[in-house]
């Protein structure tokens, strides 16, 4: 139980990977917090986690609602032991038909929020404390459509890295997980609203040496066992969590000899 009496809060634990990783912590024995906009999916994921999960709904995109979420982490928990700065959006922002509007909604929710949740914990956090952000393989993959989801998780690799640095002296720990693609509802909201998660693996797995999605579990491991103190010698690293698609592209399916 490597968070027995531990605190922790997992931004978007309503969903996915966040919610993954809330399952995991309590079961290894912390209180969670878990936060997200869409009430009906925290009630139920609060039931799903139990009595150690605690709910907050919360718009990130909103820096008072930022600060409204930190202070009732206080009054319930004290203080906090992790961060999973996990909650985010993609959308697609193609050259010649995108908004300004567009391009900084993603802007905000995916790179100033993880900014402003981890600056608004810190101090509820001391000696020993662990963040972890989630980025994405998509910061280097030069993915036509997708330049601001792109830009903002070049930039969560860039901004843990400097954290790692600031926090250091405090006992702090930051780190990145970096999903590849992952079996989500990230794939069927949004502008891919009717879409399948089966289908869209289906149509990208050849490109994936693994010929498959991650879990939302498989990730999740990864980030639990960075914000655990089994990485207590671990700052400013990242684990790839993507079935070797930016390591090793050329052992995909597509790519195979007939
Ligand atoms: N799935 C993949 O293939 C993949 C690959 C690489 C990286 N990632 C990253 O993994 C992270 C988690 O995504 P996921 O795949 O688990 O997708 P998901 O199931 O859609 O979860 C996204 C979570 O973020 C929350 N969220 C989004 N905007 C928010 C806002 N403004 N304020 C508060 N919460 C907000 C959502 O809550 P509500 O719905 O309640 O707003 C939800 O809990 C994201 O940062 C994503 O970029 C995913």
């Amino acid at each position: 139980m490597r968070f027995n009496g531990k605190t922790v809060l997992v931004t978007g634990g309503n969903s996915g990977i966040g919610f993954a990783a809330a399952k995991r912590f309590i079961a290894e024995g912390a209180r969670v917090a878990i936060t997200g906009r869409d009430k009906a999916k925290l009630d139920q994921a609060v039931a799903e986690l139990g009595e150690n999960a605690l709910g907050i709904q919360a718009d990130l995109d909103d820096p008072v609602a930022i600060d409204s979420m930190i202070k009732q982490i206080q009054e319930s928990f004290g203080s906090l032991n992790v961060v999973f700065a996990n909650a985010g959006i993609s959308g697609p922002t193609p050259l010649g038909n995108t908004t300004a509007a567009a391009f900084e909604a993603i802007l905000r929710t995916n790179l100033t929020a993880v900014f402003l949740t981890v600056q608004a914990a810190l101090p509820l956090m001391s000696e020993g404390a662990s963040v972890v952000l989630n980025g994405s393989v998509m910061r280097e993959l030069g993915s036509p459509g997708s330049a601001a989801y792109s830009a903002t998780k070049a930039g969560v690799t860039g901004m843990a890295k400097v954290f790692a640095s600031e926090l250091v002296q405090r006992g702090i720990r930051v780190n990145t997980v970096i999903p590849g693609g992952t079996r989500t509802p990230i794939w069927t909201r949004g502008a891919r609203e009717g879409a399948t998660i089966d289908g869209t693996e289906g149509a990208l797995a050849s490109r994936i040496p693994m010929a498959r999605f991650a879990l939302a579990e498989e990730v999740a491991a990864a980030a639990v066992f960075l914000a655990s103190d089994d990485a207590s010698g671990i700052t400013a690293a990242e684990i790839v969590v993507d079935g070797g698609s930016i390591g090793a592209p050329w052992g995909a399916p597509i790519f195979r000899a007939a």
